[in-house]
């Protein structure tokens, strides 16, 4: 009988001990299954840092251009001066916010008034918006990006006469909230860029706000992408959404399809403004994989399909 007990008693220590076991292995595995989300914003402070603001870059600072290798600018008075104090998404978050890519996938999507449901909207590259695109694109943008280089420097003649810099005053009062630049990417960036913010500055034009991207702030999101096997220099795309997916609970992906024929076999253009030409230093197709990998377990929605109309 006493056997007996003393068994029981063995048993129920075997058994507690292998529950306490399991329940270690268990919560280990759940703390390396930290969600992207967490693990981007830990990488790269967003919220505060995704752009050069006063309180990220001071006076004597050295900033490593992102794209071009080995060079570095030397903060001084003039850059500074012309920053924000303080970064407008510090301490902000929304509940979902879209990211607007520019291919031809989003042409008849009838996506318009979906993405514009967000209540916070990004866009590359000023692409046009409103007017005849309203329909499939929307309308409302929070920040836009303006490639220094193919935009302002090409557009709009660097700024240099009275035409481009009206084209260039009027043109950018289609986006409002920020405009983004990135200054320090490549070295041959930062005098226009900085001219452009000169620019805005003087005719007090706010909105948009011109401000620049924070190279240390992409290199660290790159990094971030690199660990998830996407080694190849990240597209804007794709940086926008890793920044939607550090400040939003919902993060809605549009115009993203880098494929020359549409999900029915159609032959597709490249944007859905114009023919543009094919991205050989990115690898679209790689990041979209990476995108709809995370669709399937739920962390973005990205939107392939051609949008129902509201009821
Ligand atoms: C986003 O932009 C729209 C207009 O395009 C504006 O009404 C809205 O207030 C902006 N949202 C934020 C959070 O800035
Ligand atoms: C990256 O790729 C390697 C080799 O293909 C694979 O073993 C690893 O699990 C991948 N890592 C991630 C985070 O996807």
């Amino acid at each position: 009988m006493l056997k007996a007990a003393q068994r029981l008693g063995l048993g129920v220590v075997i058994i507690t001990v292998l529950s306490l076991l399991y329940f270690i292995l268990m919560t280990q595995s759940a703390v390396k299954l930290i969600h992207p989300r967490e693990e981007l914003h830990n990488c790269c402070s967003t919220q505060d840092d995704f752009i050069l603001t006063q309180k990220n870059t001071k006076i004597g600072m050295t900033i490593r251009y992102a794209i071009t290798k080995g060079k570095t600018f030397k903060v001084n008075s003039a850059l500074t001066r012309l920053l924000p104090k303080t970064s407008p998404l510090s301490g902000r978050r929304f509940s979902r916010c879209s990211v607007v890519g520019n291919g031809a996938i989003l042409s008849q999507s009838g996506c318009g008034q979906e993405i514009d449901k967000a209540d916070y909207v990004f866009r590359c590259n000023l692409p046009p918006i409103g007017g005849k695109y309203a329909e499939n694109t929307g309308i409302r943008t929070n920040s836009t990006t303006a490639n220094p280089i193919s935009q302002i420097m090409s557009k709009y003649k660097g700024l240099r006469n009275q035409q481009g810099r009206d084209k260039f005053m009027t043109d950018i009062k289609k986006y409002p909230g920020l405009l983004w630049v990135s200054a320090f990417g490549v070295k041959s960036a930062t005098v226009i860029s900085q001219q452009a913010l000169k620019f805005v500055t003087q005719k007090r034009i706010r909105s948009p706000a011109l401000v620049f991207g924070n190279p240390k702030h992409f290199t660290d999101t790159m990094n971030f992408w690199r660990a998830h096997n996407l080694s190849n220099r990240l597209s804007t795309g794709m940086y926008l959404s890793s920044i939607a997916l550090s400040v939003c609970d919902q993060v809605h992906i549009f115009g993203f399809w880098p494929f020359d024929k549409d999900p029915e076999d159609q032959p597709l253009a490249y944007h859905y403004y114009g023919k543009g030409k094919v991205d050989q230093v990115h690898d679209m197709p790689q990041e979209f994989l990476k995108l709809l990998e995370w669709h399937q377990e739920g962390v973005v929605n990205v939107h392939i399909h051609k949008c129902q109309a509201d009821s």
